[in-house]
């Protein structure tokens, strides 16, 4: 699988996509492993203060609570002065990955929706948190969608510091990880990723069922460690 995804990657890249010259790089078949490496940190591995944080909301229902949890993180990391953007996909026309068609010397025509702008703020933020409910086992479309449309710049979503959030009905952990090897299954495609910690707010079936949790806490908590 994943050398099947390098192969598109760099067969794309070779091919039609400019922007993504940077995986030809990293094109030595001895590298693939390095390649889909993901560290982990509790801490931050950036220094930087004030750092750009862009959340990225895919519950359909606004104030649900994948949402609200976005919410109570983006609290706790304004309280430290973090420099924080939140998406909330719902608002945003986002359409599938589609295959484009190009003339050779032609630059590239992605389709026109909010997609392209989504994944600039991604290239430019420092950290990026997901946040995605349980559907039937895995992120839901929305989160997907997005995640595909990244294809014409993922390469130069790099150095970036991931923070997790999910929320599903049943009250077993296992579950809740389904949407957290979703996320990772992104992650791990991206150059130099850090993730940094995860909320998953198990027992969840009904809207705003989280106010008051422990897992509001969390997310608040882990917001204050961006
Ligand atoms: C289409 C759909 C599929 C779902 N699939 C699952 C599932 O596979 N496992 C689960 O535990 N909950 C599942 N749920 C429940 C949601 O994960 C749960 O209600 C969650 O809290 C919704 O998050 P939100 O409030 O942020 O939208 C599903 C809900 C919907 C609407």
């Amino acid at each position: 699988m994943k050398k099947f995804l390098l192969l598109i990657a760099t067969a794309c890249t070779l091919t039609t996509m400019g922007a993504c010259g940077s995986s030809n790089k990293q094109g030595s078949s001895n590298d693939l492993g390095e390649q889909y490496k993901i560290n982990f940190s509790e801490e931050s591995v950036n220094p930087k203060p004030n750092k750009k944080v862009l959340v990225i909301s895919a519950s359909p229902r606004r104030g649900g609570n994948t949402d609200l949890l976005s919410d109570e993180f983006i609290r706790g990391a304004q309280e430290m002065g973090a420099q924080v953007e939140k998406v909330f996909l719902g608002d945003y026309d986002i359409k599938f990955y589609t295959e484009p068609e190009t003339e050779p010397g032609q630059p590239i025509q992605w389709p026109q929706d909010d997609a392209q702008m989504i994944t600039d703020k991604m290239v430019d933020a420092d950290v990026i948190v997901l946040a995605s409910p349980v559907y039937f086992m895995n992120i839901d479309g929305q989160m997907k969608a997005l995640i595909d449309r990244t294809f014409s710049r993922f390469m130069e979503i790099k150095d970036k510091e991931f923070f997790y959030i999910t929320a599903c009905a049943d009250p077993i952990d296992s579950t809740a990880m389904r949407a957290i090897d979703g996320f990772r299954g992104f992650v791990m495609c991206l150059p130099n990723p850090t993730e940094r910690g995860m909320v998953k707010a198990i027992g969840m079936g009904r809207k705003g069922g989280v106010k008051g949790s422990q897992f509001m806490t969390q997310a608040y908590e882990l917001g204050k460690k961006v």
